[in-house]
């Protein structure tokens, strides 16, 4: 059996790093084994414009620890005033690699996102000739379609004909959570890839709600039956090139989650990379890990691998805490319920 595992270093194709004392507490968590990440725009107030994510990304750097040798990669939120000379600007200059568009009221700060898709025709236009990704958060909000379908129902209502209206257009479906999502990416040609998180990788929708309500289980998109976490990890471990890793790393602090109205969202960073190879090596499929983490999501963005390596073995269970402190506040890391034996180096 083998005990090392020597991979190419994994980045983080969607990532929350947050602001403020929460940025300072969790970027030295996703530093620590990814090289580089997405990181999404939907702070309070977003990142809106390609002088918001320059001074994002200068904020993040400045919460690196010493010699992290982590890049952030920024992204925009689109709005429906989102100027299109100023993301192909921001991407032109190499500061943005992706432009994120939230339905509006879909998940956590998304008001400002998008209601009336005809009025970012401009920018989808302008991203489309420059070859700049849409990630998609692919859920309806319409109260009346069940919260379980609502990933279902964005392909057929808004992604399948935007993606139609805007030929050439690269679109990332980001964190999928259904077999639907899975087979709408792996028939939706080259310009289409989707990334996947750890967490939905490991829990349905029993371990939210069966035996007591868990909110550090409870997430956008929320985890949905048994058929849909197989069909994702086949998804993952499959080494499909569409398919790559994004944690979707999202933390609260603890009172936020632990709540009557309880924020959505995992904290994944810091034991991420020893989840993956458990559920890797549990389908037999360690050989294929390096593809998900470090391979196909760099070709998708258009941008080499990492030269460098992250080194996993296996042994007896690693410990790690059941939250960190942070200065705003604790947050409890995602508990996968099984013991890992994966440490990453
Ligand atoms: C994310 C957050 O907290 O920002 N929450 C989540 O459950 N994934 C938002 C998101 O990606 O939907
Ligand atoms: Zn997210």
């Amino acid at each position: 059996m083998t005990r090392t595992l020597t991979i190419r270093r994994p980045d983080d194709w969607h990532l929350h790093l947050r602001d403020g004392a929460m940025l300072d507490g969790v970027a030295p968590e996703s530093a620590r084994h990814f090289a580089r990440a997405i990181v999404m725009p939907n702070l309070v107030p977003p990142v809106l414009t390609g002088r918001d994510a320059a001074a994002y990304r200068d904020r993040i750097l400045a919460a690196l620890p010493e010699g992290a040798g982590f890049t952030p990669l920024m992204t925009l939120y689109l709005t429906e005033t989102t100027d299109p000379a100023d993301v192909t600007a921001a991407h032109a200059a190499g500061l943005i690699h992706a432009v994120k568009l939230y339905p509006a009221g879909a998940t956590t700060n998304s008001a400002s996102g998008v209601r009336d898709f005809d009025r970012v025709r401009p920018v989808l236009e302008a991203m489309a000739e420059a070859g700049i990704p849409l990630c998609v958060h692919g859920e309806v909000t319409e109260p009346d379609v069940d919260i379980f379908d609502r990933e279902a129902v964005f392909i057929d209502r808004v992604l399948d004909p935007l993606r139609r209206a805007t030929p050439g257009l690269r679109v990332v479906m980001e964190h999928i959570t259904t077999a639907q999502g899975v087979n709408y990416v792996k028939a939706g040609g080259n310009g289409l890839g989707a990334t996947i998180t750890v967490h939905h990788l490991v829990i349905n929708r029993n371990h939210i709600l069966a035996g007591g309500i868990r909110p550090h289980y409870y997430c956008l998109p929320v985890a949905k039956r048994e058929e849909h976490r197989l069909a994702l990890r086949a998804a993952a471990t499959s080494g499909e090139a569409r398919f790559f890793l994004g944690t979707d790393s999202a933390p609260h602090a603890d009172p936020l989650k632990e709540s009557a109205c309880g924020c959505a969202g995992c904290f994944t960073a810091p034991n991420a990379m020893s989840i993956l190879a458990h559920v890797f090596e549990e389908e037999a499929a360690l050989d294929r890990l390096e593809a998900f983490t470090s391979l196909n999501g760099p070709a998708f963005y258009g941008l080499p691998p990492n030269a460098a390596t992250l080194t996993l073995t296996r042994g007896d269970p690693v410990a790690y805490p059941y939250r960190i402190e942070t200065g705003a506040g604790p947050v409890t890391l995602f508990d996968p319920g099984f013991p890992l034996h994966w440490r990453a180096a």
